[in-house]
This record gives C-alpha cells, structure tokens and sequence, in this order.
C-alpha cells in the first residue's frame, strides 16, 4: 500500500514529501476552504512539491456534469499530474464518463458502499475513494467496506486504484493495507504518530547515554 497525504497544507506536505513517505496529495473542499487561500494557487505550489497523483476537487457548489466536465478540464490544465476529485452521485458519473474518454485522470470521492465503487470504476475512475473513518463514525464497519471492494475489483479484474479515505489513526492504517488498499491517503498528524514509538524514543536515549558515558559527548 502506498500513501497519499490529505491535506491542503503545504508545509505538512513539504514535511512528508521530504521524509520520502507519500508520493500524491488529495485536498477536497473543506481542506482546501481551512487554509483560506485561492484554489489554482494552492493546487499549484502542491504540484511544484510533489511529483504525482494531486487530486483537486470540482467546486462543492458545481453539481451537474456539464459544470464538473467544464472544471474538470480547467483542473486537469493546471498540471500533468492532476487528477480531478467527482463525487460519487449520478451527474458526476457522467462527468467520469467524459473525462476519462479524454483521458483525465478521475478519483470518485465520497464513497460509502461496494456498489458505488463498482460504478464509479465502470464510469471509468482512475480511483475510488471509500470514507472509512465517517463509516465508522456512525457505527458502521469502514475497514470492511475497504476489503469488500477489494474484493470485488480483484473478482471483476477491474484496475480502478483504491484510496482509502478518511483513515482517522494509526491501527486505520494497519487496517486498509491488510484489506487490499492501493493506497491511504492520510492527514499528517496521523502520519507523525504512525512514525513515534515510545520504545524507539528511549532506545535512541539509552544508546546516547551509554556511548557519552565511554566516548564523551
Ligand atoms: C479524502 O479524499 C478526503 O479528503 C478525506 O479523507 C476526508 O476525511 P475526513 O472524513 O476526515 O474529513
């Protein structure tokens, strides 16, 4: 499983693209409205950080698929490595339809069932995007909509990538690789935890004490 980092941030992504973990971003409307800059800005100093998959969503106000294939096409513009973020509803499978014909990359967000990723990837989605973590919000088994796609997508020999979305913590993590994920797209902070361990931390002290007590500083 690969990682993507979720976020619009671009300091935490200069941070993770660093470290060498993540190789593509996804921002959605929400991230992208929590830094209050301009959309084409942000999208493009991401593109200047990391070199792949940045997927950019359609307006959250844009809702029929004439409006998304229009600002699909203006994303896709901005960078080769654009991929244009649809949600999951009817109008947006047609969009899907229409763009990936052109060859634009698509990842249909928003998914909360098998059956909605089996259509979108049949509309032709370069990615589905299951939310785990908002399934799991309303008591429902997120972990398990990751594995069922999984699944059903090795069955049906279909090359749809899987995003897992939404992931909330670590063990989220641990989770969508053994489910069959291609990738988790996941915030920093979930990113930082998954690198400390209290053990290392002390190892690294033990290791510092007992070398300074023979060597000196
Ligand atoms: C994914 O593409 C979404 O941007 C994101 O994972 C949503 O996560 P949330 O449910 O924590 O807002």
């Amino acid at each position: 499983m690969k990682f993507f980092i979720d976020t619009a941030k671009v300091e935490d992504i200069k941070k993770a693209n660093d470290m060498g973990i993540i190789c593509g971003v996804t921002t959605n409307p929400s991230l992208i409205a929590k830094e209050g800059r301009d959309f084409n800005e942000v999208i493009k100093e991401i593109t200047s950080i990391v070199d792949g998959p940045i997927s950019g969503e359609v307006k959250a106000t844009t809702t029929d698929a004439e409006g998304m294939i229009k600002e699909g096409r203006e994303i896709a513009a901005i960078h080769p490595n654009m991929v244009v973020k649809i949600p999951m509803t009817a109008e947006g499978l047609k969009a899907v339809k229409v763009l990936s014909a052109e060859g634009i990359k698509t990842n249909v967000t928003l998914i909360f069932t098998a059956n909605q990723a089996l259509l979108a990837a049949r509309a032709g989605a370069t990615y589905v995007s299951p939310f785990l973590g908002r399934l799991d919000d309303i008591s429902t088994d997120g972990v398990e909509l990751i594995e069922t796609i999984a699944d059903m997508f090795a069955v049906a020999d279909i090359s749809t990538e899987i995003i897992a979305a939404s992931v909330r913590h670590p063990i989220h993590v641990t989770q969508c690789a053994l489910a069959g994920a291609d990738i988790a797209t996941v915030p920093y902070g979930v990113l930082e935890k998954m690198i400390q361990h209290p053990l290392t931390d002390a190892g690294i002290e033990k290791f510092k004490k007992d070398y300074i007590a023979v060597f000196g500083e």
